[in-house]
């Protein structure tokens, strides 16, 4: 299993044409075969695009009645296992989620669609994937590698802004990843998919978009609380929501949960860097109806 030294850090390899660690394989035949049930909720997402947020929110919307002491005893990462990872110093998510004596089981993968365990689409269970725009995502991805041990070396910015470009992240491409779930919204009507800057704009909005598609219906007064908890500074100071607990993550370095903004690619991004990004954006992300947005 993976490592968790600095002087380990592992390496991107190709698996089935997409840049990935053997942090995330290691375990691959019990994800590929890993047994989804139909009550199954996945949470997919691009590393970095909100996927604690999301996360948290579902949680609380199934949950936050149920048991107090989930919400401030189980680290949210134990609550929605992370399906593919196969670190050394936490239980393999497949497992975990095996495990889970919840229903729903809310599942969390960063899996681009072609990779995703066949048996949730044959279980036709409910998907829910987030995105965000390539600028903040890259920025915040940045800060990520530098403070996850298990994460490949991210190296200068600049190079750092040029792999993004390549692909040569974990996971792979953006432009793929996002690219390849919204195409498959047009086929596989179970899929709701968000954006991380509708939810920083509105997020009790987006909250009932979410709700109308699992349908729940919370009372006003549980979507105020759920509204007020998730957050960002809410969420930074809950030891359940802040990722502290992971041992392979150096806060020394930066937060998990670091800024929390639409628009912070500006203090990172050099003029030419922006030129540069905009002028490949176009080439690559060819389908209109998927728009981002890089500032509200
Ligand atoms: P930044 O690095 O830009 O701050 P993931 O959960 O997919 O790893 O994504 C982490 C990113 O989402 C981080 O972005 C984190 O701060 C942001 N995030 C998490 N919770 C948030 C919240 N409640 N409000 C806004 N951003 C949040």
């Amino acid at each position: 299993h993976c490592k968790s030294k600095m002087s380990s850090r592992p390496q991107l390899y190709d698996f089935h044409g997409v840049a990935m660690t053997h942090c995330v394989t290691d375990n691959w035949e019990k994800v590929k075969n890993f047994q989804a049930r139909p009550d199954d909720i996945l949470i997919a997402t691009y590393p970095k695009a909100g996927t604690t947020w999301v996360s948290y929110i579902l949680d609380l919307l199934y949950f936050g009645h149920l048991s107090p002491e989930r919400q401030t005893s189980i680290p949210i990462f134990e609550r929605v296992p992370f399906l593919e990872i196969a670190v050394s110093t936490v239980a393999p998510g497949a497992e975990l989620a095996d495990r889970l004596p919840t229903s729903p089981r809310l599942i969390k993968t960063h899996l681009p669609v072609q990779l995703v365990p066949q048996s949730f689409w044959d279980q036709n269970c409910r998907m829910v994937y987030v995105a965000r725009n390539a600028k903040d995502n890259m920025v915040s991805f940045y800060h990520f590698d530098r403070m996850n041990m298990v994460q490949p070396e991210p190296g200068e910015w600049s190079s750092y802004f040029q792999r993004f470009l390549d692909g040569q992240m974990l996971y792979g491409s953006w432009y793929d990843h996002v690219g390849n779930w919204w195409k498959k919204t047009k086929t596989y009507p179970k899929l709701h998919y968000m954006f991380y800057e509708d939810i920083a704009e509105d997020t009790e909005r987006e909250i009932d978009k979410l709700c109308s598609f699992l349908g729940l219906s919370p009372s006003a007064e549980d979507k105020k609380t759920i509204v007020e908890l998730v957050h960002f500074d809410n969420m930074k100071n809950n030891e359940m929501t802040n990722c502290s607990k992971l041992n392979f993550l150096d806060f020394k370095i930066s937060p998990f949960l670091r800024k929390g903004k639409v628009g912070d690619w500006k203090t990172h991004f050099t003029v030419a860097q922006n030129e540069a990004f905009d002028e490949d954006y176009k080439s690559k992300m060819k389908d209109p109806t998927l728009r981002f947005r890089t500032e509200i």
